[in-house]
């Protein structure tokens, strides 16, 4: 489909729509930009291919769509603290990003989006899945919708930030990226568990298996049962896409309504991409 100048193509049918006809390293007009935020809302999740981005060409457009935040837990590029360069070298068995989730949702005011350039990819694997957070609240039952609205959920990034995570993970996992382990990763933020997102009004599931660590008022082992089921059901394969990179795609999703994981299944090959990260709103 052709709407402006820009061509929309749908990937999936939960979510995703690559956009072509567009040079996003040119500085883009007011109209241009209401067309990729329009999609944006559209698809939740779009890609662009055949990108050549300068890192200050790949900041000023992530900018266009507001703030850019700093990782608290990442070390940031050299290039620039705000881009992280999310890097798995060919020895390396962990990855950054493995494991559902949606970015930063620790944090009061959590993502807005994330705008991921490809730098190097492996020769095969390495796809990047989305999962649709409006389907997951959609396909619920009435009762469960009633029951989910009034409820509030405790996000922290103390599993893959806090002191005890290099235990568990070690750095050993990963030689490529720094994580700075840190007490500040214990903070807790309380979200609501249905999220009403700002600018298409639609309510979303707002849990995720990796930063969601229970229900207010509730001790973690109350909580697990039905978080356990909604970090289930909200990644269920009808309500995703995946996305074969080449180098030099862009994705750009909406962390308020989409969850992410990034496929850990290229071993022996380096992978690197740069993210910027766009600051979001408060959740209601
Ligand atoms: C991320 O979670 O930002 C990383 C996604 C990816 O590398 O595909």
């Amino acid at each position: 489909m052709t709407k402006g100048m820009i061509s929309v193509e749908r990937i999936a049918g939960a979510l995703g729509a690559v956009l072509s006809g567009i040079d996003l390293a040119e500085p883009l007009g007011d109209n241009a930009i209401g067309e990729i935020r329009h999609a944006l809302l559209e698809h939740q999740v779009i890609f662009f291919h055949d990108q050549h981005l300068t890192p200050e060409q790949h900041l000023a457009f992530g900018r266009r769509f507001g703030e850019l935040q700093i990782h608290e837990f990442v070390e940031g590029s050299p290039l620039d603290p705000r881009i992280i360069e999310v890097r798995k070298e060919p020895q390396d068995t962990r990855n950054f990003g493995g494991g559902w989730h949606t970015d930063v949702s620790y944090l009061e005011r959590p993502a807005l989006g994330s705008v991921l350039y490809a730098h190097e990819v492996p020769s095969h694997g390495g796809d990047t899945m989305f999962a649709s957070q409006y389907l997951a609240y959609e396909t619920l039952s009435d009762g469960m919708k009633a029951m989910l609205d009034g409820m509030t959920a405790v996000h922290s990034a103390r599993r893959p930030y806090g002191p005890d995570a290099g235990r568990r993970y070690g750095n050993g996992g990963s030689s490529a990226m720094k994580y700075l382990l840190s007490e500040a990763a214990l903070a807790e933020v309380e979200h609501p568990v249905v999220r009403t997102h700002v600018e298409t009004g639609r309510k979303s599931l707002y849990v995720n298996r990796t930063f969601t660590v229970r229900f207010k008022d509730m001790t973690e082992e109350e909580s697990a049962p039905l978080l356990d089921y909604l970090c289930d059901h909200a990644v269920r394969p009808e309500f995703t896409c995946r996305f074969r990179w080449r180098k030099n795609s862009i994705a750009f999703w909406d962390n308020r309504c989409v969850q992410h994981n990034a496929v850990n299944d290229y071993h022996g090959e380096r992978r690197l991409m740069h993210r910027v990260t766009i600051e979001g709103e408060r959740p209601v």
